[in-house]
């Protein structure tokens, strides 16, 4: 396995849309358990592939507290949302910034397994938010892109300040 290098906002690979994976073989396998383990050493509750310049639609996620709960998402798509919710919302591409963000309280999303296996899940709360987070990663789009104009280049600022800095 090998930790990955997670792009940081506001790299322009980040809007990349990520296209279907046709045929879950060992390289996928691969991909998936490297961003397990890129996502559990950045102490991260989910992870997207476009996050690590890789734009196929696979999506890690474990929000459990011991860590044990790895969900794998691979060409997910969200079949149903209802009802509306705000959450303080972070991303390990935009290191240090956290706001608040509107989105579906209740989602059903079916997806692939690492293995293959179709499955529908219906999320509320976190897990939800976290769903519809990771999804837009694959479109290409990150969390602060629905923040006002203003908050959007303060945050580029730091951003790159950080970059300079590193
Ligand atoms: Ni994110």
């Amino acid at each position: 396995m090998a930790i990955l290098n997670i792009l940081k906002y506001p790299d322009e690979r980040l809007h990349t849309v990520a296209s279907e994976v046709e045929t879950i073989d060992d390289n996928i396998k691969q991909i998936v358990a490297n961003m397990a383990e890129t996502m559990y050493q950045s102490r991260g509750i989910g992870l997207a592939a476009t996050q690590v310049d890789i734009h196929k639609q696979i999506v890690v996620m474990d929000l459990s507290e011991e860590r044990n709960e790895l969900r794998v998402f691979i060409n997910p798509k969200i079949t149903q949302s209802s009802g509306e919710t705000t959450y303080e919302e972070g991303c390990l591409s935009v290191p240090g910034v956290f706001d608040k963000v509107t989105r579906a309280q209740n989602v059903t999303v079916t997806a692939l397994d690492e293995n293959g296996q179709s499955f529908t899940l219906d999320a509320d709360g976190l897990l939800a938010i976290c769903i519809q987070h990771e999804l837009d990663h694959l479109k290409g789009k990150v969390f602060v892109e629905y923040l006002s104009k203003l908050k959007q280049s303060r945050i580029k600022t730091k951003m790159k300040k950080l970059a300079k800095e590193s």
